[in-house]
């Protein structure tokens, strides 16, 4: 499997990963993935997994994590969440936040705790993903690094 950040010309492909893992991707731009990462297979080049950020001054938001059908359960979406903290840690992010309707247990694993949409800063309350794409049932989630 071969990590590595993303590039317009993953954008398709990183789509339609996320609509047939049920996750909206219509805000997302070519010059927003320079800070998505992706997961391929060697063998056959197409896309396993992504996950996104986008950052705001010292806080990061995670989305669009999501790994194909295929591979799931191989440790992948772990490693994914790893590699997307290194990362985050390295642009000086000091806590990230994110909003799910599906993946509250896999993320309580995984180090991040339930907190109050309102107290999310309030540059990510204004993100796409806040504002339009998630409902007010999603769970928002919180992770010091
Ligand atoms: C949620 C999602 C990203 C997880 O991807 P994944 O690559 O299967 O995740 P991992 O393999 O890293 O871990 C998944 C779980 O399977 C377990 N697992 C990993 N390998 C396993 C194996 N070989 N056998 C059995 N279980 C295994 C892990 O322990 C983990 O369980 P845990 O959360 O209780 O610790 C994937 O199911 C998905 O794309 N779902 C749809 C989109 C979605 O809901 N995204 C989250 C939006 S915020």
């Amino acid at each position: 499997m071969e990590f590595s950040f993303a590039s317009a010309e993953d954008e398709e492909q990183i789509k339609q990963i996320l609509a047939t893992s049920g996750l909206d991707h219509r805000d997302i731009r070519p010059s927003q993935l320079q800070h998505f990462l992706i997961v391929k297979d060697e063998t056959a080049l197409t896309l396993s997994g992504v996950v996104g950020l986008e950052l705001s001054g010292n806080f990061g938001l995670l989305r669009s994590l999501a790994v194909a059908k295929a591979f799931r359960r191989q440790g992948l979406a772990t490693q994914l969440i790893n590699k997307i903290e290194k990362y985050a840690r390295s642009q000086k992010v000091t806590a990230l936040y994110l909003l799910t309707l599906t993946a509250e247990d896999f993320f309580t694993n995984r180090g991040y705790h339930t907190t109050d949409r309102g107290s999310a800063p309030s540059a990510l309350q204004d993100t796409n993903e806040f504002k339009n794409l998630c409902p007010e049932t999603a769970v928002c989630m919180k992770k010091q690094l």
